[in-house]
């Protein structure tokens, strides 16, 4: 029997009383989605999952996005490795993945749904938990927008491209990545979405832009596109829609990409390990009415 205990928090809920291992029934992706869409992040806690096993329950929410070629050394393709582990001196996976604000996945066409992630290592310094993600809630940011901008943005479109990140990943000092080649460009050219969407679970409309991707607010001039950006970047990081979530080994978390964006929490260093698998799970179910419906019947 599952039980959902909402975070003391403007997001989160922690679930029990469930094995990632073992296929879900209708009931229970029913009411996962639903917890999905109402606290936005869902910690599982003590799971003992192989990649594979983070494959299945990740394909259920939706299609895994593929790699561009960067490092990702799971046995299953699928499953990105974040971590600044080395072995024989080489990192085994990315280690800067997600440093900085944004929502995986806005800069494709069919963008992302959820991101699924397993807490293997998990950095301590004297006691205290290092590494978090942090999260802010797009519901919440939208619902707090004056009412003058959500009419003037009220059929807007924004243009977001993959490149906006990982260029700035690789300008910061001591990066270890390269400027993408034309091949990884050609596979993550820019995407355009509305500025607010409505949330395929909650029906509710959020706000769908992010400092990472977004690049052009593209009915504005240019420097009112500019203007505007830097507006809407600074309210969606208000301080009362944040949640940081601080990780123990084994949890599996699974996050909302349209109703929340986050970051990774750089605060510890080369020699304090952390690792995490990752399942980029993309919507391309979850805005067809039959992938939701079960969480619209059930309230939690
Ligand atoms: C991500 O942005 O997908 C990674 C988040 C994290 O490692 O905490």
């Amino acid at each position: 029997m599952l039980k959902i205990i909402p975070n003391d928090a403007i997001l989160g809920a922690t679930i029990e009383g469930f094995d990632a291992n073992v296929p879900m029934d209708e009931a229970t992706f029913g009411t996962i989605l639903a917890a999905l869409g109402r606290y936005g992040v869902l910690r599982f806690p003590n799971q003992d999952l192989a990649p594979a096993a983070l494959k299945a329950f990740s394909e259920r929410f939706g299609e895994i996005q593929g790699g561009i070629g960067e490092k990702r050394k799971s046995d299953v393709p699928e499953v990105g490795v974040l971590s600044n582990v080395r072995e024989n001196g080489e990192l085994i996976g990315l280690p800067d993945a997600g440093q900085d604000w944004h929502t995986d996945m806005s800069y494709r066409d069919v963008m992302g749904f959820v991101n699924v992630l397993y807490g293997v290592k998990v950095p301590r310094r004297d006691g205290r938990v290092l590494g978090g993600t942090e999260f802010a809630d797009m519901h919440a940011a939208y619902e707090g927008l004056p009412a003058e901008i959500k009419a003037k943005l009220a059929n807007a479109t924004v243009t977001h491209d993959f490149d906006k990140f990982w260029t700035m990943m690789v300008n910061r000092p001591g990066s270890v990545r390269k400027p993408m080649t034309p091949e990884q460009r050609a596979k993550r050219p820019p995407a355009v979405h509305p500025v607010f969407l409505t949330h395929p679970i909650t029906g509710r409309k959020v706000l769908y832009c992010n400092p990472g991707y977004a690049m052009r607010i593209n009915e504005l001039p240019e420097d009112e596109s500019a203007a505007m950006l830097d507006y809407l970047f600074a309210h969606q990081l208000r301080a009362e829609y944040r949640y940081m979530h601080s990780w123990t080994e084994r949890d599996l978390l699974v996050w909302d990409h349209i109703g929340t964006i986050h970051q990774a929490i750089a605060d510890y260093l080369p020699h304090e390990e952390r690792l995490m698998l990752r399942c980029q799970v993309m919507a391309t179910q979850v805005f067809d009415p039959a992938f939701t419906a079960p969480a619209r019947l059930v309230s939690v």
